[in-house]
C-alpha cells in the first residue's frame, strides 16, 4: 500500500537537476524550477504531480517555469487531510512568498485550476495572467460528492492501487491517449500518497462555487479545453470564458481532459500566443 511519502519516491522524475524543496508552513513541497524571465506556475491536476507538465518543459522562452508538486502528491509531503483550495492555493502563495515572487502567472488543469481560482479569489494583485485548463468554476454536485467519499473510503481502506483503475477509465478513458501517456498518468496516480489523495479529494468536495468570482476576475485570462474533454467539457469552459471579463478560449482538437500532456504543440502554441499580447508592456517613450 502506498500509504507512506518517501522522498524521490516518483520513479520517472522529468528533470532531477532542477528539483528544489521548500518548507511552507507544515509541509515541505517540491517543485520544479525551469529556465529565466516572467514567473509561469502551472499547477497540476488530481491526482496527478508537476510530470504531467513535461510537454510544457522547454516551450516558453522568456518564462521562468515553475512546476510544484501540491501537498501529499508527487514529491511533496502529505498533511493530515482535508487540503481546501484554500490550503492549497496558500500553500502557493507561500512557495512564491519563498522565491521571492511578486506577481506571476499562474495556470491550473482541472484541481490545479481549483485552486488557481482559490489564489485568485484572495489574492488578485499577484497575478499577472490566469490560465484555466480543463477545469470548471462550478461547485460539485451532491452526487460528485457522494462519489469522492466512496473513492476516498476505498483508497484509505484498500491503498491507491485500488482506485487507480476506475481513476484512469475516468481521466485517460479518450481516444487521444497514447499508451505512454496513460502509462505516466497511471504511474502519477500511484505514486500519489493516500493521505494526498484523501486531503484533496475532501476539499475538492468541499470547494465553494467560485461562478461569482468570475466577472470579477480582473486580470488577463485564457481558458483552454480538450474538445473531448468528457470530465470539464467544452460547453463549461465556454460559459467560464463567457463570464470572464478579459477571457480568451481556446478548444483544443484531439484532446479530453489532459489536453497539455495529450497535445502539447498545440497547447503551448496558444499559451505563447496568449501571454505576449497580455502581458505586453507599453512602449516606453
Ligand atoms: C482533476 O483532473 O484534477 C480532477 O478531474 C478534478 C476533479 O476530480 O474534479
Amino acid at each position: 500500500m502506498n500509504t507512506k511519502w518517501s522522498p524521490g519516491s516518483p520513479s520517472t522524475p522529468t528533470s532531477v537537476s532542477t528539483l528544489r524543496r521548500i518548507q511552507v508552513g507544515d509541509v515541505e513541497l517540491a517543485l520544479e524550477d525551469h529556465g529565466r524571465g516572467e514567473p509561469l506556475v502551472l499547477v497540476h491536476g488530481f491526482p496527478f504531480d508537476r510530470r504531467m507538465w513535461r510537454g510544457q518543459i522547454g516551450a516558453f522562452d522568456g518564462f521562468r517555469l515553475i512546476l510544484p508538486d501540491v501537498r501529499g502528491h508527487g514529491e511533496s509531503e502529505p498533511a493530515p487531510p482535508p487540503y481546501s483550495m484554500t490550503t492549497l492555493a496558500e500553500d502557493l502563495r507561500q512557495l512564491l512568498d519563498h522565491l521571492g515572487l511578486d506577481r506571476v502567472v499562474i495556470g491550473g488543469l482541472s484541481m490545479g485550476g481549483y485552486i488557481a481560482l482559490a489564489f485568485a479569489a484572495r489574492y488578485p494583485e499577484r497575478l499577472s495572467a490566469l490560465l484555466l485548463i480543463d477545469t470548471q468554476a462550478a461547485a460539485d454536485s451532491p452526487e460528485a460528492r457522494e462519489k469522492r467519499a466512496e473513492l476516498s473510503a476505498r483508497a484509505r481502506r484498500d491503498g491507491v492501487e485500488a482506485v487507480a483503475g476506475e481513476m484512469l477509465e475516468r481521466l485517460v478513458g479518450g481516444r487521444n491517449v497514447t499508451p505512454e501517456v496513460a502509462d505516466l498518468v497511471r504511474q502519477m496516480i500511484l505514486d500519489t500518497s493516500v493521505e494526498g489523495m484523501v486531503g484533496a479529494l475532501a476539499g475538492m468536495a468541499a470547494r465553494p462555487d467560485s461562478t461569482p468570482l468570475l466577472p470579477k476576475i480582473a486580470c488577463p485570462t485564457l481558458v483552454v479545453v480538450g474538445q473531448d474533454d468528457a470530465v470539464t467539457p467544452p460547453e463549461t469552459a465556454r460559459s467560464m470564458a463567457a463570464s470572464i471579463p478579459r477571457a480568451e478560449l481556446v478548444e483544443i482538437p484531439s484532446a479530453g481532459h489532459l489536453a497539455p500532456l495529450e497535445q502539447p504543440p498545440a497547447v503551448n502554441a496558444a499559451i505563447r500566443s496568449f501571454l505576449a499580447r497580455a502581458l505586453a508592456r507599453p512602449a516606453a517613450r
